[in-house]
């Protein structure tokens, strides 16, 4: 009776509004406008809301057999719910206007992106990003890439990609939050914020949290290839971060490609349906990677693609991204009775939902604005955000003879190397609409910084790449041609300070970009011989997207800074950091490993019966031919100030359930210069009901420290941080004792130990 009376309420205002559908009023709940807009949709309407398909030039996977004139065809019909790559005010104006002018119910298009690090102006790549350990700075350029993206039409980006991601050869690792379920959790949720908040804004856009899940497990490195993962780390290393985007409301979760124990994820309703809409209760809807329904019949999990979109739709994935499976067969699925009503319901109830929540029942053009547009891409504003995020994001892993900071006394500096004028490495891969060469050289950032006293002298000693770079080419670096040698060797004899910036192409890394070597380029590598030779001063500036294989650098030279793919402004980020004008605060989110042959190489590992032990008189889980430990940990990364640890103190040895303790610590600075230090606090459960990880991160904190100051530092720690999934298979923390670590990296820690008692 209720809601008879409901119903004709809505329906009679919707009426007095001159609305010809309740759904269209939004004086109504959203709950209340997508029970209406269901109640009046056909079957076809309904499966129609399920489909993305790439509308445009640019492929991020494979082509399909179709074309623009076939999906504006079915646009207009109302067969196609959501496109990818399209972008420009204009393009997605004209697209939504198919469906305002042709469509009976104008149920808007929702527009799809890959905005992973920026969208004209560009971040640093996600790793980077990550390594600035600071979620402020993360939020900020999520904000600045929507707003941009949110000006050309796009309503949804495909990020953050939350894999973690503990093997240094697979591409993708660039795009990632590194190899820590707590920090990732920390980018997730950073993330997510940024580009959503509160999803209302025309300057905001939905985020996806892919992909869903383990990924970044690809056997060997090489992507796309299948995974095997325990229930024991699928959900206390793989899962967290995923959860983290959830519970920060992310709109959309993607999943992907990788097989996992036997089952595609796409086909995985344990993943999809028990776990992330059962348990976690998200509200929003999956979409399926580029083609992965397609790929079941690949993977041979699936006869042919309608079997695979039974399958995919069953398993809890909504939205079709590129197979036309859904758009060829779900209809007839539901007819038959193989997809039930319901279950297609639910998925179109997701998928409206997230519409709804951006607006764009209200105005499906308020995104595609040309005037906002201009405004908006590359604007100073965006620029100035990207430096300084850039700067956080630098990690210095060894300043031996104190060669950074550039001493203003210096009369001469040569900077060297096939990146040191490069203008578009550091824009990275997965690039938007990031403008070809448009990224601040450090060449040119340098000139603008140094003092007039100091000559800045250039040579470019050895060539990036002798062929092709581009996303989609086959490119050729340079691995042997030393011309330019010579005068790289004459510059750096006649100088003070050489300053040398190698590295990895910007495309070898990122999707399809996984490689058994991760060392730069040996031609580099040979440069940066000859240049010791002549000169001991020599500061090597590193740029790649993945934890690089460094151990011949190292012996090599006495300076390393770590600069990632630092973005648009990167140039002058470097810069300011070279100068000293920013003191270096980044830290690693991933190990960077003495070889390739230690990958994957991650700090949080498990124990083993046999820990590499004092001596070699027995058999212990080592290496004969190399240390087993990283060449620079997780968490790692210098200043050029120096910070000490002192008076690590519990309030207490033992905590009560339900109860809190403290864990303090004294952080001096007892350098010269003024510098933030990220405080990392590591946690060790002693027995447990499955093996545990030999140390966890459970929380951090970035702090300026003025030199010669202490600063005192409170952590509080609760039986929440002690949990893990644990054998009774559910989220509990377990009685006895725990160790707690505190310091600036996850190998030099101070530590305590207390005892949760029941
Ligand atoms: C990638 C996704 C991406 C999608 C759309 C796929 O190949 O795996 O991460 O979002 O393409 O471009």
């Amino acid at each position: 009776m209720r809601k008879l009376l409901l119903i004709t309420l809505i329906l009679v205002s919707s009426v007095v509004l001159g609305q010809e559908y309740p759904y269209q009023n939004s004086e109504l709940s959203i709950e209340e406008r997508v029970d209406n807009l269901l109640s009046i949709m056909t079957l076809e309407e309904k499966v129609g809301q399920l489909v993305q398909v790439n509308f445009s030039k640019v492929l991020t996977g494979p082509p399909a057999d179709d074309s623009d004139a076939f999906i504006r065809e079915n646009i207009k019909k109302g067969k196609i719910g959501s496109v990818l790559n399209l972008v420009s005010a204009e393009q997605t104006y004209e697209a939504q206007k198919l469906v305002q002018e042709h469509t009976r119910l104008k149920i808007p298009l929702l527009m799809g992106l890959d905005v992973i690090h920026g969208h004209q102006t560009m971040f640093p790549v996600p790793i980077g990003l990550t390594a600035s350990w600071d979620t402020g700075a993360m939020m900020l350029s999520a904000q600045v890439a929507a707003r941009e993206a949110a000006s050309q039409g796009v309503h949804w980006t495909f990020s953050p990609m939350v894999d973690i991601s503990r093997d240094a050869r697979w591409g993708r690792i660039m795009e990632s939050g590194g190899e820590d379920p707590y920090l990732s959790s920390q980018v997730a949720a950073a993330l997510v914020k940024g580009y959503q908040g509160d999803l209302s804004e025309v300057t905001t856009i939905a985020a996806c949290a892919k992909h869903f899940a383990g990924y970044g497990f690809a056997e060997g490195g090489r992507d796309y290839n299948t995974t095997e993962i325990s229930l024991n780390t699928l959900h206390n290393v793989v899962l967290p971060p995923f959860k983290a985007a959830v519970e920060a409301g992310v709109a959309t979760i993607m999943n992907g490609y990788n097989d996992m124990n036997g089952r595609p994820v796409t086909a995985n309703s344990y993943l999809q349906q028990d776990v992330l809409k059962d348990q976690w209760g998200f509200d929003g809807f999956v979409v399926s990677d580029w083609n992965s329904i397609g790929e079941l019949m690949i993977h041979g999990f699936a006869e042919d693609k309608k079997h695979a979109s039974s399958i995919a739709m069953n398993a809890g994935n909504d939205m079709d991204m590129m197979t036309y499976g859904y758009f060829n067969h779900l209809e007839e699925l539901v007819k038959e009775g193989q997809v039930s009503e319901a279950r297609l319901d639910e998925s179109v109830r997701r998928v409206l939902r997230v519409k709804f929540r951006l607006g764009l029942f209200e105005d499906p053009y308020a995104y595609s604005n040309k005037k906002r547009e201009k405004q908006e891409l590359g604007s100073k504003e965006n620029l100035a955000a990207t430096k300084e995020v850039a700067k956080k994001t630098f990690v210095l892993l060894k300043n031996d003879s104190k060669l950074l900071p550039i001493k203003k006394e210096l009369k001469n500096v040569a900077l060297i190397g096939p990146l040191a004028d490069h203008k578009d490495v550091a824009l990275g891969n997965w690039r938007a609409k990031a403008i070809t060469n448009s990224a601040v050289s450090i060449k040119e950032g340098l000139s603008g910084l140094l003092p007039k006293s100091t000559e800045l002298r250039y040579a470019e000693g050895c060539a990036l790449s002798t062929g092709n770079r581009g996303f989609l080419d086959q490119f050729e670096m340079n691995e042997s041609d030393t011309t330019g040698f010579n005068e790289a060797i004459e510059l750096a004899k006649n100088s003070e300070l050489v300053v040398l910036a190698l590295g990895e192409d910007c495309y070898q890394t990122g999707e399809g970009r996984s490689k058994v070597s991760i060392q730069i380029p040996e031609v580099q590598i040979e440069l940066l011989e000859e240049l010791v030779k002549v000169n001991s001063n020599v500061a090597v500036v590193l740029m790649g997207g993945r934890p690089l294989d460094i151990t011949r650098i190292e012996a090599l030279a006495p300076t390393i800074l770590m600069t990632w793919l630092g973005g648009s402004e990167a140039g002058n980020a470097i810069a300011e950091v070279l100068i000293g004008e920013y003191n270096p605060s980044g830290k690693l989110p991933v190990s960077f490993p003495r070889s390739v042959g230690q990958e994957p190489l991650y700090y949080n590992r498990k124990s083993t019966g046999r820990p590499t032990g004092p001596d070699n008189k027995v058999n212990w889980s080592r290496y004969i031919d190399s240390p087993h430990d990283a060449l620079y940990p997780f968490g790692f990364g210098l200043s050029y100030s120096d910070f000490e640890y002192a008076d690590l103190e519990l309030s207490s040895d033992k905590m009560k359930r339900g109860e809190e303790i403290e864990v303090k610590v004294n952080l001096v600075n007892t350098g010269s210069y003024d510098g933030e230090e990220v405080v990392q606090l590591y946690i060790r459960d002693h027995v447990s009901s499955m093996t545990r990880h030999v140390k966890e991160l459970k929380g951090f904190q970035k702090v300026m420290v003025k030199a010669g100051e202490t600063k005192g530092i409170v952590f509080k720690l609760s039986e929440k941080d002690l949990e893990f999934f644990s054998a009774n298979q559910k989220w509990e923390a377990e009685p006895g004792k725990f160790s707690v670590m505190v310091g600036g990296n996850s190998r030099d820690l101070q530590e305590l130990a207390f005892t949760l008692e029941d």
